[in-house]
């Protein structure tokens, strides 16, 4: 309808009918088979919120949001908004977020969430509430998984891509609205504990970990969710410096600000309100349009309005956004916008969706070690051993609406490209093990008991183990994380390998036949003490729905990975919050004149990560020579040009990421010691050389001073320029 129209409508409305919009429930609220007291009861709502509430939590089936549509309907003149966690797939699934990262190319990631949103239109999905952007620095926190890693550029290239994608075409009938979380700060809970506070420098605040959000405003996110934690002490929920002075009236943001689940309640449990009628305040001050699922805009706006608490205006003006994106996207024409089943028939898991998962988790992979053993020919016989060798559970917690039944196991791929009298498998061991904290981690103790091998596959396992060791030429491993112990709520505080695994390794090693280790995990592990005793790794991530062929595709060399981390692996968990863009201290252990016992550094580690940020081999070998700086000097409102040669000195094409990195020498606040600042993928052919140019310009060398003002201060510059963020070209130029 235009929007005079819709003025109208919304002028016509009660003041129920507008709070109604303006309260998110979730799927068993709207169970037309069942009876809806048991969670109504629990969250304290009446009937009458559910038949006036405005949109639904992860519910999606195109029979099943046609149905709830309709019934809702019968009783509402305004359909409902159907917005479900579509965070890196919807059937067709990718690689979590960390893989994706990891591809370094954002290009593709874009084509990815765009297919996604076919997908999730065709099956009802109207928002999808993703992309997660938050910026993450500790391998602890489970949410890691969703994020695509430690760095504010490339997060921000990331998330602008992903926006884009999911509302490609958005009009009444292309794309899905996307709904950018958590805003801010939420990957910087403290010590990775799982819903934990933050508390940053507003100069960081603003330098690292805004910028991603900042990205997702300027592709056009449709819509923005709170995040859980507090910020230097006020609960992001109800903060009105980073929601309204920010988001709002700095950056412009006049789309749907949603809470997170339950999240507005939350704020008396924070100790923030003492009531639900304060915290419903609260969050409608910060300009909360959505409440998602809990009580407290439901029961307490009408009465706060009533008492003048809070102005009718607001009202209008929360509802009118809400209005205006459901007309945006035409569900006042067709409130079920598309979604039916030859639409489902039509666009889920085609083959050239399959397609385009499959290249993603092949660029997704990051190999951290090769001794020269891979790639596999595939006339070597083969041992498959690990408990990931045959397991479909290769899609990640966040990854709702896909089914494992859909996904491709490592061993059925190997299957496809090697004889079968060439491949012998066998789990090894189960993923977790019996002291496991399982209930912790949301297993049930029947589920939990269902992922244990019985006493007598073990003891099989157990002569299957060295049977296949004495008879492979080479053993790979696919070892790895459970899927439970990342995601939400998968905070952990030792991110090794589990216990039973890191033996089935040991055990297997003491056949010294080569041994290649695949890693399967939502986080980057510590891998310090396995590295050394086997031949190869290749970390895959949960790869997706197409993970068992990228992974063939690389061990048997039809793909030459390019995959390259966008998160340093740690040595060890004590170094955590681990990240490569640190500051200067006055004693770095390279630099400084002190006894190597007085630097800043842990005594019983060695410096650094043990695979840093932008690190990945492939199979060719590239080197880097003359870094030039075109200048020595650069002016103000000028640019600089830098090159760099690189060239493949192996037979085998490739994909180069060219890394370049800026560091600000000295200025009033101490900056990283290296800051990613652009890159470029390069393509190789087999001993080809080229010549690779970026330009430098001023707003490359900005910072937040101590005022917080954005600015270049003159000075000296160092530029790298690399294949990762350690092994560097060094040079360095003058800003005047
Ligand atoms: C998560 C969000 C998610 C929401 C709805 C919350 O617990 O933090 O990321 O979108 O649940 O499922």
């Amino acid at each position: 309808m235009d929007e005079k129209k819709l003025h109208e409508l919304l002028k016509s409305l009660t003041i129920k009918e507008k709070i109604g919009q303006l309260i998110q429930l979730s799927g068993e609220f709207f169970d037309v088979k069942t009876a809806t007291t048991g969670p109504q009861k629990k969250l304290g709502i009446s009937s009458e919120t559910i038949d006036l509430c405005g949109s639904v939590l992860n519910v999606s089936g195109a029979n099943k949001t046609r149905e709830i549509q309709d019934n809702h309907l019968k009783k509402n003149r305004i359909p409902l908004m159907f917005m479900s966690d579509i965070v890196y797939g919807f059937k067709t699934i990718y690689p979590i977020p960390l893989g994706l990262g990891a591809t370094w190319d954002p290009d593709l990631i874009k084509k990815d969430y765009s297919n996604t949103a076919d997908e999730a239109r065709a099956s009802g999905n109207h928002v999808a509430l993703a992309p997660m952007v938050d910026l993450v620095r500790d391998a602890r926190w489970g949410r890691v998984l969703e994020s695509t890693g430690e760095d504010p550029y490339l997060n921000s290239q990331f998330a602008g891509a992903m926006v884009k994608g999911l509302q490609h075409d958005f009009d009444k009938t292309h794309g899905i609205a996307a709904c950018v979380k958590h805003f801010a700060a939420y990957g910087a809970v403290e010590s990775g504990k799982e819903y934990n506070s933050v508390d940053m420098s507003e100069q960081k605040l603003r330098q690292d970990y805004l910028p991603s959000y900042k990205a997702a405003v300027d592709a056009g996110t449709k819509m923005i969710m709170t995040a859980f934690n507090t910020l230097n002490g006020v609960p992001v929920t109800g903060n009105q410096w980073l929601l309204k002075d920010i988001l709002r009236k700095e950056w412009g943001f006049d789309g749907v600000l949603i809470s997170d689940y339950a999240a507005v309640s939350e704020l008396v449990n924070h100790g923030f309100v003492a009531t639900n009628r304060e915290a419903a305040e609260s969050a409608f001050d910060a300009t909360i349009d959505i409440d998602m699922k809990s009580p407290c805009y439901a029961n307490e706006l009408q009465p706060l309005l009533e008492s003048g608490r809070i102005q009718s205006e607001r009202v209008d003006e929360a509802c009118w956004r809400i209005l205006k994106l459901k007309n945006d996207m035409g569900l006042f024409e067709d409130p079920y916008r598309g979604a039916s089943n030859d639409a489902e028939k039509s666009q889920l898991l085609t083959p050239a969706k399959r397609a385009l998962a499959r290249k993603t988790a092949d660029e997704a992979c990051v190999l951290l070690k090769n001794d020269g053993i891979l790639p596999l020919s595939t006339e070597k016989k083969v041992a498959l051993i690990g408990p990931y060798s045959d397991s479909q559970e290769l899609i990640g917690l966040w990854a709702v609406h896909g089914d494992v039944k859909d996904v491709v196991s490592i061993q059925s791929a190997f299957t496809e490209k090697l004889r079968d009298n060439n491949l012998r498998a066998t789990p090894g061991t189960s993923i977790l093990e019996e002291d496991s904290d399982y209930h912790g981690m949301g297993l049930t103790t029947e589920q939990f008991k269902n992922s244990l091998l019985s006493a007598a596959e073990k003891q099989e396992n157990n002569h299957e183990v060295s049977t296949l060791c004495k008879w492979a030429d080479v053993i790979v491993m696919p070892v790895g994380e459970h899927t439970v112990q990342s995601g939400e709520a998968g905070s952990r505080s030792n991110i090794e390998l589990p216990q039973e695994q890191i033996k089935l390794i040991h055990r297997v090693a003491k056949f010294k036949k080569p041994i290649i280790l695949i890693t399967i995990s939502g986080r980057p592990l510590v891998l310090t003490d396995i590295e050394n005793g086997v031949n190869a790794i290749l970390q895959a991530w949960f790869p997706g729905t197409e993970g068992g062929h990228a992974i063939a595709d690389i061990i048997f060399g039809e793909v030459n990975p390019s995959g390259r981390l966008s998160m340093g692996f740690p040595r060890a968990v004590g170094q955590l919050p681990q990240y490569y863009s640190h500051l200067s201290t006055g004693r770095a252990p390279e630099t400084s004149g002190h006894s190597s016992r007085y630097t800043s550094k842990y005594n019983d580690i060695k410096e650094g990560p043990l695979y840093p940020f932008g690190f990945g081999l492939s199979y060719s070998h590239v080197e880097y020579h003359n870094l030039v700086v075109n200048s020595n000097t650069m002016m103000k409102d000028e640019q600089i040009k830098v090159t760099v040669d690189i060239e493949n000195k192996s037979d085998i094409p490739g994909i180069e990421t060219v890394q370049l990195y800026i560091q600000d020498v000295f200025a009033s606040v101490v900056q990283p010691t290296k800051e990613l600042k652009s890159f470029k993928r390069v393509v190789l052919t087999a001993h080809e050389q080229k010549k690779i140019e970026f330009s430098i310009f001023p707003e490359m060398l900005k910072f937040y001073n101590s005022n917080c003002q954005w600015g270049v201060e003159p000075g000296k510059f160092n530029v790298y320029i690399g294949p990762n963020s350690e092994d560097c070209l060094k040079s360095s130029f003058e800003y005047v």
